[in-house]
């Protein structure tokens, strides 16, 4: 298999508004991150992706984008950026951004145009469509609406977004468009930086038509369209081809045989993919569920693409409290869910404060939640007559501010995120959970993650090795090789709350040396052993 940078590489992912708040006003920002490089380095990371930070008038957290080529107030200018850039350089770090080009904010100058007359020339920057029978175009809704179109009342037409109202989606069939998005791609590529984490690529082509949906709430149908693959082929043709970079792309709705249409290695696309079956399709831990979706993938992909491994991000509520126990066992499962995601096949993501710990939240009340997606459901939910208090309990533990609340740096005020007042609140179990205690406990979860990165770095099987799992039916223990000519691997890990046994005779198992475990073990050498709640241990063969 093909030796390349990127899939050797771990990523960290920077939610740099809740990372470090450099002045004071609440927000996270570059000279925040700037400042704290290097802790990022000291953990191993190879690859920072930034989220977005380009000018926004953050209706979605800056995935409503106004301006591409300006950076946000909040975030601070383009010098810190600059040099933000040559500070991770300097450290031998890559840099990705978020390239968000399914939508612009509606505030972008071409969408204000757009929306002028059905003549400018920016008209057709969107997509725009007259009523049907005085109502929409067609039942499509959005991620966040009801419905996937707006109207609006100066040219009697509606317009298409695919997720809130203030994000209308571009119009990729407009060459005009394509052009000034590849532009822009190589203003940052030029710039220096290292890559695109690519948001929701796969939504870039629609439905010729926009007919009906027969399931409008099954809302796949925005994904994965005709079209699609010649796009983003142009894409490397024009612009990726050009420079030595990492693509990933955010791709939801996809199996393992529609992932490899956009990563195969001949198919001159992306390098590397989120697919969503875990995170979107799994909504608590199922263990079976989990191995066979790795199983298909390592089969679809294996020698032809390359996956992403991933258990949270700042969509999806920290994998301590979704996956794992945030409470009892929270060392130990987020030790085990931490050897799985670095001794897997693929490119393992680590999300900001995962590497402590760090769990989801519960405010109190709806108006204390930020999110766009949770605030909209809530309120489409009770204007239909659902119990607000039902609605909110349902919703509270997938909120997206789970995962969006201030890095615990410390136990001082507000954890040390900021002297002012944050954007959003701090998680109240700062005191417990924090950088700073971790680094003053050699037993702490962030040296565990160091290790596991570390070990990954000196062992070129974790990386290219084969996969090979066993008891594949046992419904708590995850068992496999990693496997290459001069090396293999043995991964043990017990997946739930409960003692399970373990025999090695059994299973044919010969194991030379325990290298990485999560909980004190006094001898290795016996045949049968009990694994502990989430137990991991990692062995030499
Ligand atoms: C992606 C982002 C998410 C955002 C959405 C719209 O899913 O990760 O945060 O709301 O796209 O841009």
């Amino acid at each position: 298999m093909q030796q390349d940078w990127w899939k050797e590489a771990v990523v960290y992912q920077v939610y740099w508004r809740s990372f470090l708040d450099s002045d004071g006003d609440g927000y996270g920002d570059l000279e925040g991150v700037i400042k704290k490089l290097d802790y990022i380095k000291y953990l191993g990371i190879d690859v920072i992706w930034l989220n977005p930070c380009y000018e926004s008038p953050d209706i979605d957290n800056g995935y409503d984008i106004s301006s591409y080529q300006e950076i946000m107030d909040k975030a601070g200018t383009m010098e810190v950026f600059n040099r933000l850039l040559e500070e991770v350089h300097k450290r031998d770090m890559k840099l990705i951004m978020d390239l968000v080009v399914n939508h612009t904010s509606d505030q972008h100058y071409w969408f204000q145009e757009s929306r002028k007359s059905t003549d400018n020339p920016y008209r057709d920057y969107y997509i725009w469509k007259p009523g049907r029978n005085g109502r929409e175009p067609n039942n499509w809704r959005s991620y966040f609406t009801p419905s996937t179109w707006e109207y609006d009342e100066k040219t009697n037409e509606y317009y298409f977004h695919s997720f809130a109202v203030e994000q209308p989606d571009l119009n990729w069939e407009n060459p005009a468009v394509r052009r000034e998005i590849y532009q822009m791609m190589r203003y940052w590529l030029d710039k220096g930086i290292d890559g695109f984490r690519m948001d929701v690529i796969n939504l870039l082509a629609k439905i010729p038509g926009f007919p009906d949906a027969e399931k409008p709430e099954d809302i796949s149908y925005l994904g994965n369209n005709p079209g699609i693959h010649d796009y983003l082929q142009e894409m490397h043709e024009e612009v990726l081809k050009d420079y030595d970079i990492f693509t990933v792309g955010e791709i939801p709705f996809v199996t393992p045989e529609d992932g490899l249409l956009y990563v195969g290695e001949d198919r001159k696309e992306l390098n590397t993919l989120f697919h969503f079956e875990v995170l979107d399709d799994m909504k608590s831990w199922d263990l079976l569920q989990f191995k066979s979706i790795q199983k298909r993938w390592y089969e679809g992909l294996w020698k032809r693409g390359w996956n992403s491994q991933f258990l949270n991000n700042h969509d999806h509520t920290r994998l301590v409290t979704r996956f794992g126990n945030d409470k009892e066992y929270r060392q130990q499962s987020a030790t085990c869910f931490a050897t799985l995601i670095h001794t897997l096949p693929g490119i393992p993501y680590v999300f900001q404060g995962e590497e402590i710990g760090m769990t989801g939240v519960r405010f109190n009340s709806i108006d204390e939640y930020n999110d766009i997606a949770m605030i909209n459901e809530y309120k489409e939910r009770v204007a239909n007559g659902e119990d607000s208090n039902s609605v909110f309990e349902e919703l509270v533990p997938f909120s997206r501010d789970n995962s969006r609340t201030p890095m615990q740096w410390n136990d001082e005020k507000n954890a040390g995120f900021t002297s002012g007042q944050p954007w959003i609140q701090v998680n109240p179990n700062y005191h417990e959970i924090n950088v700073k205690k971790a680094l003053d406990d050699p037993d702490s979860i962030f040296y565990y993650y160091q290790n596991l990165i570390e070990m990954r770095k000196r062992h070129s099987v974790m990386t290219y090795g084969e996969y090979h799992p066993i008891l594949e039916d046992h419904p708590t223990i995850y068992a496999y090789y990693r496997v290459d000519e001069n090396e293999k691997w043995f991964i043990l890990l017990n997946l739930s709350e409960e003692d399970t046994s373990f025999s090695f005779t059994e299973n044919k198992v010969f194991v030379k040396q325990l290298v990485i475990h999560n909980y004190p073990v006094k001898q290795d050498s016996a045949n049968s052993i009990r694994l502990r709640p989430y137990e991991a241990r990692v062995y030499t063969i």
